[in-house]
């Protein structure tokens, strides 16, 4: 569960102006955390955030910024100022869809960018001040896109699996420092950009505060989550019952399915 003695006083949630951030953003504010959120869209972000704020009495700050710039972790630090964050979700990601080979590798680096180098960059400056404090939270979203190889999103799927084999990691590094390191695996969410951009649902959707209240509610007490029965059913199929290549086929079958192809 998400704390705010353990956890505040300030949730950093990068990707919060809509969707899954959004949801992160409102469940710490919740729990009386207040909210730093980071999207590129300055005034839905500001919206966002204003609302959330509003509802639950806790102060907010938006701070509009692409976190594929190198610095993005430096421009936050400097933002975020003396606030002191007790808890970092990291949400934000980019999916390029289609063939590898068919886009220009700029599109793939783009990826790596938002759904790697960012997020170790937050986390290395984030988690720092957290493990001396002896408290924290760190989220990385990643997908159950990041356990199998998936044709049509092989280099988001392949962002997701380091994040969750990173997060895993850290883990078990930060634990008897007293923060607790969490990775969620969802699928399918009915956000915004999931709606807009698919064609067909091949599983279960569920909802975004759902995904947020397992997520939050799994802190400190395991590393990886998969929100929901049915996805975690599903994980145990394809993790353990089906050969490597049968799983990563189906992975292929259903996001050309789901993308309309
Ligand atoms: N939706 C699903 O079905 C699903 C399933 C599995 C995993 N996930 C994961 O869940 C997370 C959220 O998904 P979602 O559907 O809510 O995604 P989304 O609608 O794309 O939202 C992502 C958030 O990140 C921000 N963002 C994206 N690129 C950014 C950048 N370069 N710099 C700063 N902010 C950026 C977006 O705001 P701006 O556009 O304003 O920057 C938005 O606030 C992602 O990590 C995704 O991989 C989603």
């Amino acid at each position: 569960m998400l704390d705010r003695r353990r956890h505040g006083p300030w949730a950093l949630v990068a990707g919060a102006s809509e969707g899954l951030g959004a949801a992160f953003a409102e469940g710490a504010a919740a729990a009386g955390l207040g909210v730093i959120g980071v999207a590129r869209s300055e005034g839905k972000l500001a919206a966002t955030l204003d609302a959330i704020g509003r509802r639950h009495g806790v102060p907010t700050l938006a701070v509009p910024l692409d976190l594929a710039r190198p610095d993005a972790a430096a421009v936050l630090r400097e933002r975020v100022a003396d606030r002191e964050v007790g808890t970092l979700v990291y949400d934000a990601a980019y999916a390029p869809v289609g063939a590898f080979l068919d886009a220009p590798l700029s599109d793939a680096l783009l990826a790596v960018d938002v759904n790697v180098r960012a997020p170790l960059a937050l986390v290395h400056a984030f988690g720092g001040p957290m493990a001396t404090r002896g408290r924290g939270a760190i989220v990385w979203v990643s997908s159950m896109s990041g356990f199998h190889g998936t044709a049509r999103l092989a280099t988001y799927a392949g962002t997701k699996a380091f994040g969750r084999v990173f997060t895993e990691g850290l883990w078990d590094e930060l634990r008897a420092a007293g923060v607790d390191v969490l990775v969620s695996c969802p699928g399918a969410v009915g956000t915004p950009r999931y709606l807009a951009t698919t064609a067909k649902d091949v599983g279960p959707v569920m909802d975004a505060e759902q995904v947020v209240r397992e997520t939050y509610g799994a802190l400190g007490h395991r590393p990886t989550l998969v929100p929901g029965r049915v996805n975690r059913a599903a994980r145990r199929v394809l993790g353990r019952l089906l050969p490597g290549a049968l799983a990563v086929r189906l992975m292929g079958r259903s996001t050309r399915t789901l993308y309309g192809e």
